[in-house]
Formats: structure tokens, C-alpha cells, sequence
């Protein structure tokens, strides 16, 4: 029944040419929510860490993919690898939260497994009948320092989506920086509407009044052209950099003052400047409800301080709480279901981009529908 409404909305919006929001039953049906998961977040390259959380061989990080408990280790190879976090056993969930391990254990039977995922010991289980036991590998790429991992053997890489993407912001080292916080959010609201929040800064000059809107301007707005795996925009940010990184980095004057905004699909909304980092992972906990990781890094440079690091863990966590404190009312908005008619801004694109991708990818055609 979603896949007829959804047909028929991007017949109107190929008909018309004029770019709308979503209808609202695709942020409130439960089929709808049911079809992501399967078409779209089971099959898409999901961030699960920052590369500085992976140096030291045993150190590890786990996420839950849409249910799917996950852990991603070096090795003492030094490789990475991930692995779905159950146990062979009776499936219970192995590692917990990041850290450092020579070896996972188990919590339930004290399996334990070495950082390759091989089974190296089952107290009192006969040796010759858990020989061949691994943890189940999943597919793993890392993309600019950032970790993802796809739940589905048969996937694509992710590198050839962002190609495009990657001469803009390579320039940056992302690799380089360093994680200086991490925090899980929970919302009242569908996934699909923080991820969209992240794809326009239309709202800035409204949300974020007394915190964005003075260094980075909603009219200072610069669409990016897209790609398969990817929207982008930016906003110029006035504050400048300090001296020490501006040599770092050697970075134009031009490129200097870019703030990128960026989703990465599907569940990967995704800011950066010079100075900073921000991702943020997010995937749905039912059609109401979303659950997101936050990353913050930034670059090492002379003369950086602990204090200027946790006044920017402050700002971000300011912006996002005013973020939060208007999205959810867009979810009650939503189930009343008379919204998301009128046409969207310009400014609005990316988002309108995540749609069109979001759409092929549960096989509604929308290669019609206006770019
Ligand atoms: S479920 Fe892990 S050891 Fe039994
Ligand atoms: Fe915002």
C-alpha cells in the first residue's frame, strides 16, 4: 500500500515538476519503516566509528545496525575486520560499548573468540565439535577515517558513490582527527526527519537564531552537487581559523571558510570544517522513534587546549538540543497528515536528493521526478 502511494506521489512530482516534501505516511507507517530496513539500511554503508577509535590492535568498537548488533577490531595483524556481534553459540550479544580486548568473551557461556572471530575456546565443550567456529564477517570499508559497515555480503563498495565527494574534502584530512566525544541520542521522531534537518541550513536563521546564524549564515548557503551515494551543501563560517592550523592544513582562503554539510546515504548526516567534525548515525527505533550516535573529532594542532575542545563539544551540543527541540514536533505534525504539500525552497535540494535516492532504492522508479 506505501509502495502505491509513493508511486503515485513521484508520478505527480515528475507530472508537475515542482519538488515537495515526503507525503507524511512515509514517516508514520509502520510498512514503510518495515521496507527501509530491509531495502535500504540492511543493504547501505551504515558509519559505526572514527578510525582514531581503531589504532591499537584489540581496539574495538560495536553498533547496532537495525537490530543487528555489530563489532569492528584490529587485529594483531593489524587488520580491521567486522563481525556480527552474536555469539555461534545461542546468540547472545559478545562485546559491549568501545574499548581495547586481547580476546571476546562471552558473556553467557564464556565462548571466547580471538580479533580475527575465530573460536578460540568453549569451557567444557568437546574441541574437535567447535573447531571451525568464526564469528559471522561482515563487510567493512573505511572512507576517509570514517569507519562503515554493510550488513549485506553481496553490497556495492562505498568509495565509487562518493568519488565525487572525496576531492572536495580529502584536502581536510579527516583521518587525522581524533574523536573528542561521543554520545547516543534518542527522538521521538521518524530517522528520515534529523537526517533531512541535516540536508538543508534553511531553517538556521529560524532554529538557531542566537548560535549558527551569526557565524554561518543561512544566506551564505552554497548547493553542491550530489552523487549516487551522497548530497552536500555548504555555508561559509566566519570565525576564523587559528593560525596554527591554517599552516597545518595550507588550505585556500575559499576553502578555509567552508562549512560542509553532508548526508551520506542512508543514515549518515555529517558536518565538518577545517576545525572540527561531526557525524552522526542515525537509524530508526520503529516509525516514531529514531536512536543516534554522535561523533565529534577534531585536528591536532599547536596550540590547541582540553578547554577549547570541550567549548566546542558545548556549541554543537547547544545547536543540536535547539534542533531537537523543533523536530519532533514535526512528527506530530506529520501523523496529522496535512502537511508536506507546499513546494520546498531551493536551499532545500540535498534533502530533496536524499528522497530521490531513498525512493530507487525501495523500488519506487523516481529517475523522473526533477532533479
Ligand atoms: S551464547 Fe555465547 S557462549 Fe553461549
Ligand atoms: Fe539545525
Amino acid at each position: 500500500m506505501i509502495i502505491e502511494t509513493l508511486m503515485a506521489w513521484a508520478q505527480q512530482r515528475a507530472d508537475e515538476g515542482v519538488r515537495r516534501a515526503l507525503p507524511p505516511q512515509a514517516y508514520t507507517d509502520p510498512d514503510m519503516l518495515a521496507l527501509e530496513c530491509e531495502r535500504v539500511l540492511k543493504r547501505g554503508w551504515i558509519m559505526v566509528g572514527h578510525i582514531s577509535q581503531l589504532q591499537t590492535p584489540g581496539d574495538y568498537v560495536t553498533h547496532e545496525i537495525v537490530d543487528h548488533p555489530v563489532l569492528v577490531v584490529r587485529g594483531r595483524d593489524e587488520q580491521l575486520r567486522a563481525f556480527s556481534n552474536v555469539c555461534a553459540h545461542r546468540s547472545a550479544v559478545i562485546a559491549k560499548g568501545c574499548g581495547n580486548r586481547t580476546v571476546f568473551r562471552c558473556p553467557y557461556h564464556a565462548w571466547t573468540y580471538d580479533p580475527t572471530g575465530k573460536l578460540i575456546g568453549a569451557p567444557h565443550m568437546d574441541k574437535a565439535a567447535v573447531a571451525d567456529i568464526r564469528l559471522k564477517e561482515l563487510n567493512l570499508e573505511v572512507w576517509q577515517g570514517l569507519v562503515f559497515v554493510n550488513l549485506d555480503d553481496g553490497a556495492p563498495p562505498l568509495a565509487p558513490d562518493l568519488a565525487a565527494l572525496e576531492p572536495r574534502i580529502a584536502p581536510l584530512a579527516l583521518a587525522e582527527h581524533r574523536v573528542i566525544h561521543v554520545e547516543d541520542l534518542e527522538l521521538a521522531c521518524n530517522w528520515k526527519i534529523l537526517v533531512e534537518n541535516f540536508c538543508e541550513s534553511y531553517h538556521v536563521f529560524a532554529v538557531h537564531k542566537d548560535t549558527l546564524e551569526a557565524p554561518t549564515p543561512t544566506a551564505s548557503t552554497e548547493l553542491r552537487e550530489g552523487g549516487a551515494g551522497f548530497n552536500h551543501h555548504i555555508q561559509r563560517n566566519s570565525t576564523p581559523l587559528p593560525d596554527a592550523l591554517k599552516a597545518k592544513l595550507n588550505l585556500p582562503e575559499e576553502q578555509a571558510n567552508e562549512f560542509h554539510l553532508i548526508c551520506i546515504y542512508p543514515a549518515l548526516a555529517f558536518g565538518f570544517s577545517p576545525g572540527h567534525g561531526l557525524g552522526l548515525t542515525v537509524l530508526p527505533d520503529g516509525p516514531n522513534r529514531l536512536k543516534a550516535r554522535m561523533w565529534l573529532t577534531r585536528p591536532s594542532y599547536e596550540g590547541d587546549s582540553p578547554e577549547a575542545a570541550a567549548l566546542a563539544v558545548k556549541r554543537v551540543r547547544e545547536f543540536l538540543a535547539e534542533d531537537m527541540g523543533i523536530i519532533e514536533s514535526l512528527q506530530r505534525g506529520l501523523a496529522a497528515g496535512t502537511g508536506n504539500r507546499a513546494p520546498l525552497h531551493p536551499w532545500e535540494s540535498p534533502g530533496w536528493e536524499f528522497s530521490r535516492h531513498l525512493l530507487n532504492r525501495l523500488g519506487v522508479d523516481a529517475d523522473d521526478v526533477p532533479a
